[in-house]
């Protein structure tokens, strides 16, 4: 395909070849990942979070949540910071910068206190980061004195941000933690210290399973376990949620955001970007398929780009934050009764079952054909579609205007394409 769009975007001053980087993880830990994943076409990286020395890390550290027929969903880890010292990684850095001068470095710190976050950004700026991205976030520290726990203390996060800001020239990025009600708090906070973005998420402290076997969590360390970050498709909801709240408050509204969190698919990049992200970073998706899915999430922006006309992504960044409303605003006037498509349906009757034992037991079973057919119980909650195993099979049908009701115009979702 001619390539008519751009898929660069100049991120805080920065050129990007595109918006996809790695972020700060495992995926990104040495010169020969790094390598690799610039050659098979990321824009750049935020490498794994540089600290003053090497963690001391748990065996084993991962553990995961299914659902039947796919992958995991949720991936949850308790891995800390670089298993190497400032020295090592500073090293690598330069090597890097150095043999990929047009892919973009940057780089995740992180200190216990304003020295180590002066050093730490004096150094890996003389690396040669192109940015900085600040990790107050991390949810499993053996420190207190760092990660997460600083992430919910604003004082601390606008401290830090400053010591760094006054150590470096290149843009700076606080990365926030999701295990917090209200992030545009520490965000403002770090933008007073003169953070230039805001990167967001990181992991959700969580509990993924109990082992039954050794009665205790898991993964399960010499049997114990520990609360740790929870990653991957499951986490995206919340951080759109995020991304949203921090791109519609007045104050932050102009502030450029970074966002992560369960991306694995070109549709998930575009959903970041609707929603105002204007850099986006992936781990867990990577970690389960490889560096290679950013092929299909670089077509798969660039056809979505063509077919709706879109020349560069500033086109479309943020377009979908006007429709995302408060609850007391939405049109409560009608129910939009789903329709059956016979010629698709399989006459499984899982929407009647669902509908019956969770819905308000509006769809009948034809005895003979096994037909589901909706009745006039319905109120349009659309349970049905959503656990129809056949994509089309149930689409929205009509409007039912709720008495007294006057009608109007209405938008409404015709296609479901997964
Ligand atoms: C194994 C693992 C290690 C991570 N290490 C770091 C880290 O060192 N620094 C950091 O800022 N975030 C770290 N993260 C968080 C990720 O960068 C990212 O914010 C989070 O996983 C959500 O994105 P995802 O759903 O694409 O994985 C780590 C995540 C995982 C799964």
């Amino acid at each position: 395909m001619s390539k008519k769009v751009d898929l660069s975007i100049d991120f805080l001053g920065v050129h990007c070849e595109n918006p996809f980087f790695l972020s700060s993880s495992p995926v990104c830990h040495n010169y020969e990942m790094i390598a690799k994943c610039f050659d098979l076409g990321w824009g750049g990286v935020f490498y794994k979070t540089v600290g003053i020395n090497g963690m001391n890390e748990c065996s084993p550290r991962f553990d995961n949540v299914r659902k039947e027929d796919c992958g995991f969903v949720g991936f949850k880890n308790m891995e800390q910071i670089s298993e190497h010292c400032w020295q090592e990684n500073a090293e690598i850095i330069r090597r890097l910068k150095h043999d990929y001068p047009t892919k973009v470095m940057g780089v995740s710190i992180m200190g216990a206190n304003e020295e180590e976050w002066a050093l730490l950004a004096r150094e890996m700026t003389k690396a040669g980061a192109d940015m900085l991205e600040l990790n107050f976030s991390c949810p499993q520290m053996t420190s207190h004195a760092m990660g997460s726990d600083v992430g919910q203390t604003p004082e601390l996060v606008e401290k830090y941000t400053r010591v760094v800001k006054q150590n470096t020239n290149v843009p700076v990025i606080a990365k926030m933690t999701p295990n917090i009600s209200h992030m545009e708090v520490p965000s403002k906070a770090a933008v007073k210290g003169g953070a230039d973005a805001i990167s967001s998420i990181n992991t959700i402290k969580s509990i993924c399973n109990i082992d039954l076997e050794n009665i205790t969590g898991m993964p399960v360390v010499n049997g114990k376990s520990s609360i740790s970050g929870y990653s991957g498709a499951a986490v995206k909801p919340i951080a759109l949620r995020f991304l949203a709240q921090l791109k519609m408050d007045k104050d932050l509204a102009n502030v450029p955001v970074s966002g992560i969190g369960g991306i694995e698919t070109w549709q998930d990049a575009v959903e970041f970007l609707l929603l105002g992200a204007e850099n986006l970073q992936v781990t867990t998706s990577v970690m389960q398929y490889g560096y290679r899915i950013v092929e299909d999430m670089k077509d798969g922006l660039e056809i979505f780009m063509l077919e709706h006309g879109f020349t560069s992504l500033r086109d479309f960044i943020g377009k979908a934050l006007p429709n995302i409303i408060p609850c007391e605003d939405l049109d409560r006037d009608f129910q939009i009764i789903p329709e059956i498509h016979d010629d698709l349906c399989v006459r499984c009757g899982r929407c009647a079952i669902s509908c019956f034992d969770g819905g308000h037991q509006a769809i009948e079973i034809e005895k003979d054909t096994r037909k589901p057919i909706i009745t006039d119980k319905c109120v349009g909650c659309h349970l049905c579609l959503n656990v129809c195993p056949v994509l089309g099979a149930i689409t929205p049908g009509f409007i039912k205007w709720k008495p007294g009701r006057t009608p109007h115009d209405v938008i409404i979702k015709h296609t479901y394409d997964r």
